[in-house]
């Protein structure tokens, strides 16, 4: 084999859901997120050959077989797909909280077919590795869902309805607004809580719903900060998930009263997000953190541009 040295990959956390838009819309966020070294190797096969926590020890709570992670299953869908004879070996980093409704699992799996995708002698164009990186997702979330997928391989505001993918829309967003997200230090399974939601929905509520993603969106467009405020609400989904992150209403209440726009879970929860003018972001973060304490949740907070990068390879 000419080379098998690691090729190194990040994938940032990601906001699902972005409130208005359940499984539709997501949005990246900076400074955190996992890393996926990848090499190849003579075995056949894809191979998980040690997975880090954030403190750079061997993680816990992680299976290593390589059928039982995203990082792997996307990996290795990618690579089935060329056709490769020899295989790969993974050494997987994760910066990401599980069960924290930043997208773990999928920047794992988009960390992973990045990587894997600078292996190729050809490699792939971005926009063509996420149906790859879905099905790590799809294994760890027991749904079809890109809204934590699409804006980690991509960046940014990102719309991808199902019926659309594996085409994704990247939404252009005004240079002035910062998202702020909170991590409460609690737990949620995405699966468990998808399967949790009701089946049925009034008329008028999704009417309503409806209603509040176009006009969230025409606000991000125009850059009409007042369309933004009014629409960037979830009626649907957030009443039935609130209950589950005990200090939601309160840091909710707090981030609206000093001037976030909004305030939703972030995905699933616990993590909980708020949108604002970047000026305001700071104190925003602040107050949020204070309210989560006062609750008695430990938190970690990060602040981004709404056009945060997507993944990158880091290293050759
Ligand atoms: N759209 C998904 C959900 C995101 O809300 O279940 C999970 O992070």
């Amino acid at each position: 084999m000419s080379n098998n040295k690691y090729i190194t990959a990040f994938a940032p956390a990601s906001i699902g859901n972005v409130a208005v838009g359940f499984d539709m819309l997501g949005l990246a966020i900076d400074g955190v997120g996992d890393r996926v070294s990848a090499r190849k190797t003579e075995a056949q096969g894809v191979l998980i050959k040690e997975i880090y926590d954030h403190n750079g020890q061997p993680h816990q709570d992680l299976s290593r077989e390589a059928d039982k992670n995203t990082a792997s299953i996307s990996a290795n869908a990618l690579w089935e797909s060329r056709g490769i004879e020899c295989g790969i070996e993974l050494i997987i980093h994760k910066g990401i909280p599980l069960q924290s409704g930043m997208g773990s699992s999928a920047a794992s799996a988009v960390a992973g077919v990045v990587a894997v995708n600078a292996l190729l002698d050809e490699p792939l164009e971005k926009s063509k590795l996420l149906s790859f990186a879905l099905k790590g997702e799809e294994y760890a979330s027991g749904g079809v869902h890109a809204d934590n997928v699409a804006p980690s391989l991509i960046g940014g505001l990102v719309f991808c309805p199902l019926n659309m993918l594996p085409e994704i829309l990247s939404i252009e967003v005004p240079e002035n607004l910062s998202s702020v997200l909170i991590h409460p230090n609690l737990f949620v399974n995405t699966a468990e809580s998808r399967l949790s939601l009701k089946a049925n929905y009034s008329l008028s509520d999704m009417l309503q719903q409806q209603s509040y993603l176009a006009g969230f969106l025409l606000g991000v467009k125009e850059n009409n900060l007042s369309l933004i405020k009014g629409n960037l609400k979830d009626i649907i989904v957030e009443p039935q998930r609130s209950s589950a992150v005990p200090c939601f209403d309160k840091m909710k209440k707090v981030a609206i009263q000093n001037g976030a726009f909004g305030c939703s879970l972030s995905g699933s929860g616990p993590s909980i997000f708020a949108i604002c003018e970047s000026k305001d972001a700071m104190h925003i973060e602040s107050v949020m953190m204070e309210t989560c304490k006062k609750e008695g949740y430990d938190c970690q907070s990060w602040v981004s541009k709404l056009n945060s990068p997507g993944a990158y390879v880091e290293s050759n």
